[in-house]
């Protein structure tokens, strides 16, 4: 059995975990320092966002060097003894790949553009400009601005999907490929027990730049920003074979790799293409459900969708925050503790692995950071409209001086939130809290076939209200709207109740939900 299905994974954002060395930034020794922590919650995995040595345009998400550790994070040992320590408290550990783009400062790149026939040259994605000196098509980076930036050297100009320092490497170059399957093995190895892939759908682009179409009223609310529907640039057919071939190495090693996609794409139809025939991506990320609101009609719309169409045999990924949405306790609960633990609820108790993110087990909400301490790139540009920021600040580990993640009187690289609001030091004395909800549903998960691993089935759907089995016994309801509910002929035994009082309580006939409450129940 591949060990990440139905595995619950726990995000890091590397520079905001805990900071062993009083820099401000978070590192590998730190992350090292809470396993105890991670393993008391009980997670299967941690997710490390780059740890490759990087200029930081983008913190890490431009890579300069796949083979080695970015020095603020700390060294190769501290890698290996991270990865050796995780072990010994059953957690393992997965890097984050970034095969899309390179940093422009890489030794690649910049071999690339210094000559037209340097060896590295055809690595990446080069054309004429048009004759008025136009970009070579019309294709704009997800960051918004043209794709393509003019490079004086050579006369030509590099494509960039993201940001100019961000150059797309050319996947049609069997050797680029043949490079990734060799930084694959290479980590993989060195017991990396898999990754998550930076923009996976992204990755091939189409052979002949072809201009994409322009978009209409029709089209995403993204894509109309953009003023383009990404057809020629994004989530081409052909990159199905990078991943399926990546899946082979994978599933090479023993035990089981996984690849997880950030398959940014804007419907479940398409997320599901991911999966292949079960011989591409082990779990491809569904944006579109992140992108729901906390409503439980339009949520369990988008899971039965994945449910339909997710192919048999493979496996759905559910996930309510990342390092570049805002905090689930924010974005769905509005500061809201109910709300955010119903939202924690069905997280952990739909069909499928689970993706928690740093903080999301305090039910951490976005920090407010003010203009001028903004570092994101992308949130620097678009300020006020986009801030990525808010979700990377630093773990709340304690009250303190310092908030446990670095010495008192050092300032962290980004701002603390608020550490009264919520911390894992006070949460831990408090039996009722997020963090213990969290630990005590995925207890549940390990404890009960049915709601890790059994079917899911809805039982019902009313305005504000989704209920749904999981296997024979397991009922999970959720009650999202604004009046308190019944739900007639239920029988059975409360587990786990986001009101912690109702813990063990017999339902005999009816099951009676006030507003923002959800409960686990074993039927009859
Ligand atoms: C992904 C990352 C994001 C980054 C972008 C470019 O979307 O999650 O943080 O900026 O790729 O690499
Ligand atoms: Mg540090």
């Amino acid at each position: 059995m591949e060990w990440w299905r139905n595995a619950v994974c726990y995000q890091i954002y590397s520079r905001s975990f805990a900071d062993s060395d009083g820099d401000g930034v978070g590192d590998l020794r730190g992350i090292a320092a809470h396993l105890d922590h991670l393993e008391w919650l009980g997670v299967d995995a941690i997710w490390l966002t780059p740890t490759f040595p990087s200029p930081n345009a983008d913190w890490g998400y431009d890579v300069a060097d796949y083979y080695d550790v970015h020095p603020a994070l700390g060294t190769m040992e501290d890698l290996d003894a991270l990865v050796r320590a995780a072990g010994e408290h059953g957690i393992r550990v997965l890097l984050d790949l970034v095969p899309n783009h390179t940093s422009v400062a890489h030794p690649w790149f910049v071999d690339a553009r210094s000559a037209r026939d340097a060896a590295h040259r055809d690595w990446y994605v080069w054309a004429d400009p048009g004759p008025d000196g136009a970009p070579p098509n019309n294709w704009v980076s997800s960051f918004i601005g043209p794709a393509w930036t003019y490079d004086d050297a050579t006369g030509q100009c590099y494509l960039h999907n993201f940001l100019p320092e961000q150059a797309d490497l050319n996947f049609w170059n069997p050797d680029v490929r043949a490079e990734f399957e060799r930084i694959l093995r290479y980590w993989f190895d060195r017991g990396i027990a898999g990754f998550r892939i930076d923009v996976a759908h992204m990755i091939v682009k189409d052979r002949d730049l072809r201009d994409n179409p322009t978009a209409t009223a029709e089209d995403s609310i993204l894509d109309q920003l953009r003023g383009q529907v990404p057809l020629y640039n994004s989530n081409r057919p052909e990159v199905h074979d990078v991943h399926r071939s990546w899946r082979a190495i994978a599933s090479s090693y023993e035990p089981d790799r996984m690849l997880v996609g950030e398959t940014f794409v804007g419907e479940v139809r398409e997320v599901a293409t991911y999966y292949g025939d079960g011989d591409e991506l082990s779990l491809a990320f569904n944006i579109p459900f992140l992108q729901t609101e906390l409503d439980a009609g339009a949520l369990a719309y988008q899971v039965e969708a994945a449910e339909a169409l997710i192919p048999d045999g493979c496996c759905p990924v559910w996930t309510g925050s990342n390092h570049d949405v805002s905090r689930f306790p924010t974005r769905w609960a509005n500061g809201d503790p109910a709300r955010a633990r119903c939202a924690l609820l069905m997280l952990l108790s739909l069909r499928g692995s689970v993706f928690l993110y740093y903080g999301d087990e305090i039910g951490m909400t976005d920090t407010v950071i003010p203009e001028e301490r903004l570092l994101d790139p992308v949130s620097k540009r678009f300020p006020g409209l986009i801030n990525r920021d808010a979700a990377r600040t630093p773990m709340a580990w304690s009250s303190a001086p310092g908030a446990g993640f670095t010495a008192a009187g050092v300032e962290p690289w980004l701002p603390f939130g608020d550490l009264q609001r919520a911390n894992v030091a006070d949460q831990r004395e408090d039996h009722a809290s997020m963090l213990h909800l969290t630990r005590d549903l995925i207890a549940l998960r390990r404890e009960l076939d049915d709601l890790r691993s059994g079917e899911y089935a809805t039982h019902a759907l009313h305005p504000g209200v989704w209920a749904w089995r999981r296997g024979e016994r397991v009922l999970v309801a959720l009650n999202l709207g604004d009046d308190p509910v019944t739900l007639e002929d239920v029988r059975g035994t409360i587990r786990i109740g986001t009101d912690r009082a109702r813990d063990g309580e017999v339902v005999t006939r009816a099951l009676e939900l006030a507003q923002a409450e959800a409960v686990i129940l074993i039927l009859e």
